[in-house]
């Protein structure tokens, strides 16, 4: 009787964190992943908004993510330059996009 308690218990023990584990994350998006994965280690959010910026609109700042991104031969695609772009422009640059 004991025996089977502590076995259910731990079927549920288990069972929990996997169902837990399935959900997907989509709380986060692509670009931010990316960048808090590869770019944050060495640049916090002061880069971005000091007064000599380097990427001074749309178009630079992808050149900055494509550049960085070479910098540590990541070899990402036009698309995830993209979605870095768009995530560090969101938060801090606030430049028009436009369609290159
Ligand atoms: C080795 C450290 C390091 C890593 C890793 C790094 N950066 Fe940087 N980043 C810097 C430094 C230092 C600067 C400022 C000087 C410069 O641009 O040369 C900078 C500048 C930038 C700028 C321009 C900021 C401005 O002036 O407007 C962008 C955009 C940028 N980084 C994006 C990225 C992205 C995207 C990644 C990840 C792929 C990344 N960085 C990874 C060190 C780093």
């Amino acid at each position: 009787m004991t025996k089977r308690w502590i076995f259910s218990l731990l079927l549920v023990c288990l069972w929990v964190p996997a169902v837990a584990n399935a959900q997907p994350k989509r709380d986060t998006p692509r670009g931010e992943l990316l960048y808090s994965t590869h770019c944050i280690a060495c640049h916090n959010a002061k880069i971005h908004w000091r007064n000599k910026k380097i990427a001074k609109d749309w178009t630079g700042l992808k050149a900055q993510v494509r550049r960085w991104q070479g910098i540590q031969g990541l070899v990402w695609s036009d698309n995830d330059v993209a979605e870095v772009a768009r995530y560090l422009n969101a938060r801090y640059y606030h430049y028009p996009e436009h369609v290159q």
